[in-house]
């Protein structure tokens, strides 16, 4: 068996933001996401949201999480062992309206670079977190199109990049034992190929030797993880037969997140790489075209649904799931 028989792109990635009202306005109306689920996190004890955006068919591979960390006055340093930058895809040819869109709406940015023959734009969400839009031309996802139009908005992720300290052990993690393709270097970027490569499916190292180790706890500007998508829970369970089977015993059991079975892998990056299921999706527990519209708290939460929701400050949610 190989990883990438069982894994062929991303899942989401979960990201631990500021506060919740800033997050909510800057992935709907800067990045132009759909919320799709308002819920809380599941692990500890202090009720933190959970708040989930993605393209307009809630789509695996486009599902960006988010942590409000700022009502727990937790703080973080970035740093290696951390995703760098989170990229999401977009028509090439609507680079120019995003440079316009970002200053717009005071999102500082160095216009249109070039890397490996791609363009994109990076720029920070609010709370310090590394984004980017790329051009991809050949992704058939489906834009969600309120804030920002459907012909220039993001599709869904395009890639991933890890600040990494040492190149290395990742290198041998990532080619060798998830066994995607080294593309290539520019610069400081080696970046690697899941199952192929193209959108939803590229993995980099962003080598910085001179930078220490970043905070591992969710604190706010700090990226948790990323997730690959497997089919079921058998897949994840092959997956951590296979990893253990390299001496990578910290995979932890699958653990039930409602919507998704998860594993999660601590990897030599020093980034938690998690592996999660696509067979139970967002629509378990709101109809597909209304999610997002309530506070969801999973069956094991219920009985302190009061507690739970009298200590989160409230939201206001977009227009479309009002
Ligand atoms: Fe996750």
């Amino acid at each position: 068996m190989r990883a990438t028989d069982v894994i062929k792109g991303f899942h989401h990635i979960t990201v631990c933001v500021a506060g919740a009202q800033e997050d909510v306005d800057f992935s709907t109306k800067v990045l132009g996401l759909r919320m799709i689920k308002q819920t809380v996190l599941f692990d500890g004890t202090a009720p933190i949201y959970h708040l989930y955006y993605g393209n307009a068919d809630a789509e695996i591979g486009s599902v960006w999480t988010t942590f409000p960390f700022k009502q727990a006055g937790i703080y973080g340093r970035q740093g290696t062992g951390q995703i760098k930058t989170t990229g999401f895809s977009v028509p090439t040819g609507s680079l120019d309206f995003w440079a316009e869109h970002l200053t717009k709406h005071g999102v500082a940015h160095d216009g249109i670079q070039e890397r490996f023959g791609e363009k994109f734009i990076e720029f920070k969400h609010p709370s310090g977190l590394g984004l980017s839009v790329v051009g991809c031309d050949d992704d058939p996802r489906n834009a969600w199109g309120f804030d920002v139009p459907a012909d220039k908005g993001i599709r869904g992720f395009y890639s991933v990049q890890l600040a990494v300290r040492d190149l290395e052990e990742p290198e041998f993690f990532l080619g060798h034992v998830m066994g995607f393709t080294r593309v290539g270097q520019e610069g400081p970027v080696t970046r690697y190929a899941i199952d192929g490569g193209g959108y939803n499916r590229i993995i980099e190292l962003y080598h910085m030797p001179d930078t220490k180790q970043g905070t591992w706890t969710f604190a706010v500007g700090i990226p948790h993880h990323y997730a690959l998508a497997v089919a079921n829970d058998g897949e994840n369970k092959q997956y951590k037969d296979y990893v253990e089977g390299f001496g990578y015993t910290d995979v932890s059991e699958i653990k039930d997140r409602n919507y998704f079975h998860s594993t999660y892998t601590r990897t030599p990056a020093g980034v938690v790489q998690e592996v999660a299921t696509s067979d139970i999706g967002f629509a378990i527990d709101e109809p597909a075209d209304k999610l997002g519209h309530q506070l969801l708290l999973p069956p094991w939460f219920e009985d302190r649904r009061q507690e739970i929701v009298s200590a989160l400050e409230p939201i206001l949610v977009p227009e479309y799931i009002r």
